[in-house]
């Protein structure tokens, strides 16, 4: 009896626990001892906060790092295997390929090193160590200043600081707000500079489901990629050498044959790149019901007309690939978020907290004098930003998507140094050498019917649905001279320009002389791209800067006024494209009424998709042969099944893609990619039930590696935990 009463107390306080743990938050590791480790290791984590951040010892920050411009990758030997998402490594796959060599379909593995394949541009960054500076950088800042004063002032802090540390470092230091600009830490990095390629598997693993499946569960994808750092044979980071050697790490993760069973305990650890959890109402109601509708359907548009031209056109669906997948991404994302913050109504649960928050502001006279009046400041800034951001979304989603347009803005410069009474010889040709790269990587993934078509419709879209006050002058002979016809008016400027054809664009610049510019200015496109420019100088980029001032000065004060409001409560940070640490465990969850989601994928289910006629759900013959004699080696679950993906509750962002999936014992058990659809609202708002980061479970990559495409020495490379 009394046996059973404790059990039953302790059973108690293990659900308690549990229901209090809410997976949400993206952790600064260097505060993960004094916030973290105790709950963490409640959740099952066998390890230390050391274990994860040290600066003393190798940890496994050593192993981490932001990958290209927005990713994660993690080291996965000791000598320097890197692991991403096959999302991730895809424009340098993409990059690599030919109709003669097409990598994105038929995957690409280097049989030894020799093999493996250079990446100009690609870097890989580890950060060794971070530093809270909050004190310095405030130094000599006070309630007096204004804000731009108070700006100066931290900015001129902080190039001290990073100039006092640079000068006797190898590594590159940067200094980072967070908590809204209420603390600040300083970030050492080193960089490396030579990536190479190593394996990727075909598009229908490493991308199977594609765009119809992405930000879904339940997932089937084998989103993974390899490459290596090199370095100097001094050991540090250089630019590409074929003397290069591997680089050794410090620490490198074990990876467990285990996998992840429900409610185990999961930890994600990479580069969240942005959140914004602490916005007013306001703030939400202009992302979510203005500006998200209105980038849905011009991007819906572009993908539309992409897809009509490479469907049975192999070339196209090359130079498309990265474009495709990258506009088909977000224009998901923001669907599913809207769909989200409704579903949550996270709206009006923000409105009822900015009520709770003003009475509490008004409880007290130093509240008052401190944080009074942040809830009608956002509302009268938002009401003032509204037009204004409709039309910064339009240049970003609208005068950008027209190729030409976008491309001819980088003639700018190279105009404004020819037009000058002594133009600077040097400067030009090193503008005309940089034009010169930049017009050959536009050309190689450019298609004219797919740009004049986007042009005629982006041209369309801006005149229906911006304000006169924001439309450029050549809108008026659009609707005088052509009477409103768009696809007239595209075909005209093409047929003029010069910008849309690489010879007549190339000539022009190996033989530019600086009275050129003037044949510049005169082309149509170049126009078009000007006027733009104009109303963007004249009408927007001002009002909006000083616009988002005020509101990140009311929106720092915020976020210190929730935290003297509820002391008790842990807050996290914005991800901020800074190293962080979420944790959760392996589990499913209930999507709609009556419907539950188990936390892992199969093998079988990949079967279940299969459609020979569908792009997205082709599979290989090699992998049913596989299925068929269920030859799945070590790599089998104990229930005999071969895992393909789990869903956990790890708090996760855009860039934590690549991110390692770490069990209780600090073993590689997955690498995240994606979230799922009922979550994707995460970003600005997190619902526990249903918020779930995705990830490929390990054993599904050490399969595809070894028994897939027979490149087991890289498994042999690898330290398997059995
Ligand atoms: N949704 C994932 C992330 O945001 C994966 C995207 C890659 N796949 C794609 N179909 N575009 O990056
Ligand atoms: N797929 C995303 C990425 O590339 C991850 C996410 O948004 O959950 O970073």
């Amino acid at each position: 009896m009394k046996l059973n009463k404790s059990i039953f107390a302790l059973a108690l306080l293990i659900i308690s626990r549990l229901t209090v743990f809410a997976g949400e938050g993206m952790w600064i590791p260097m505060l993960l001892q004094e916030l973290n480790e105790k709950e963490m290791q409640e959740m099952g984590f066998k390890l230390s906060a050391e274990d994860v951040y040290s600066i003393n010892n190798s940890s496994m920050k050593d192993a981490i790092l932001l990958f290209g411009r927005g990713c994660t990758a993690e080291i996965i030997s000791k000598e320097g295997l890197l692991l991403t998402n096959h999302h991730c490594g895809f424009g340098s796959i993409q990059k690599h390929s030919s109709i003669e060599h097409d990598y994105l379909t038929d995957g690409f593995w280097a049989m030894n090193k020799k093999e493996e394949l250079p990446n100009p541009g690609l870097t890989a960054t580890l950060m060794i160590e971070m530093r809270d500076v909050t004190s310095e950088i405030f130094n000599g800042v006070n309630d007096k200043m204004t804000e731009a004063e108070r700006n100066t002032m931290i900015k001129d802090n902080a190039n001290a600081l990073i100039l006092g540390f640079e000068k006797d470092s190898p590594y590159k230091a940067k200094i980072m707000p967070f908590y809204e600009g209420n603390q600040y830490y300083m970030i050492i990095t080193e960089t490396f500079k030579d990536i190479r390629l190593v394996g990727a598997p075909p598009s229908n693993i490493g991308k199977f489901g594609g765009d119809t499946d992405n930000w879904m569960w339940p997932r089937h994808t084998g989103d993974f990629s390899l490459f290596r750092i090199y370095v100097g044979k001094d050991g540090k980071p250089a630019e590409y050498s074929e003397d290069n050697i591997p680089y050794t790490p410090k620490y490198h993760f074990p990876i467990s044959l285990k996998g992840a069973k429900k409610d185990d305990f999961t930890l994600v650890f990479g580069y969240p790149a942005r959140t914004e959890e602490y916005l007013p109402s306001f703030a939400v109601e202009l992302i979510t019901e203005i500006g998200n509708p209105q980038k849905i359907k011009l991007r819906e548009t572009r993908l539309d007309i992409f897809t009509k031209y490479s469907d049975n056109n192999p070339e196209v669906r090359i130079k498309y690939a990265t474009k495709h997948a990258r506009v088909a991404n977000y224009w998901k994302k923001m669907i599913g978020e809207s769909a989200g913050i409704k579903r949550m109504s996270a709206i009006e649960k923000k409105k009822d907290y900015e009520k709770k928050f003003e009475k509490w502001v008004n409880s007290s006279d130093y509240t008052k004098n401190e944080f009074g009046g942040i809830i009608s400041g956002f509302e009268n800034y938002y009401s003032q930003l509204e037009p204004l951001s409709l039309a910064l979304d339009y240049f970003s989603e609208d005068v950008m998507a027209m190729e030409v347009i976008k491309y001819s803005f980088g003639f700018r410069k190279l105009i404004e140094l020819s037009n000058v009474k002594k133009p600077d010889e040097e400067l030009i040709n090193r503008e005309v050498e940089k034009l010169k790269r930049a017009t050959a990587t536009f050309f190689k993934d450019y298609y004219k019917p797919i740009d004049k078509e986007v042009t005629a419709k982006m041209l369309m879209y801006y005149d229906e649905n911006i304000d006169d006050l924001y439309k450029p002058e050549f809108y008026k002979e659009i609707n005088k001279k052509y009477k409103g016809n768009y696809v007239d008016y595209a075909n005209h400027i093409f047929e003029k320009s010069i910008f849309d054809d690489q010879n007549e664009i190339e000539e022009l610049l190996n033989n530019y002389k600086p009275r050129d510019y003037k044949k510049l200015v005169k082309d149509p496109v170049y126009k078009i791209s000007n006027e733009y420019y104009d109303i963007y100088l004249s009408k927007l980029k001002t009002p909006i800067a000083n616009l988002y001032t005020k509101i990140d000065s009311l929106q720092r004060k915020y976020m210190k006024a929730q935290m003297e409001m509820e002391p008790g409560k842990r807050f996290y940070p914005n991800a901020n494209f800074s190293l962080r640490v979420s944790y959760g465990k392996v589990e499913g969850y209930s999507p709609k009424d009556a419907v539950y989601y188990k936390p892992f994928t199969t093998l079988e289910g990949i079967m279940q998709k299969e459609n020979p006629d569908i792009y997205d759900y082709v599979v290989e013959d090699r992998l049913k042969e596989l299925y068929n004699n269920k030859d799945y080696g070590k790599y089998a679950d104990k229930d005999g099944s071969l895992h393909v993906a789990f869903v956990a509750s790890n708090h996760t962002s855009g860039g934590n893609s690549g991110s390692p999936v770490i069990d209780a014992n600090g073993n590689l058990i997955g690498l995240n990619f994606d979230r799922c659809w009922e979550g994707t609202m995460s970003d600005i708002a997190y619902d526990p039930n249903v918020c779930r980061n995705i990830s490929m479970d390990i054993r599904y990559f050490l399969f595809i590696v070894d028994k897939f495409a027979g490149a087991g020495y890289l498994v042999d490379e690898m330290d398997l935990v059995e």
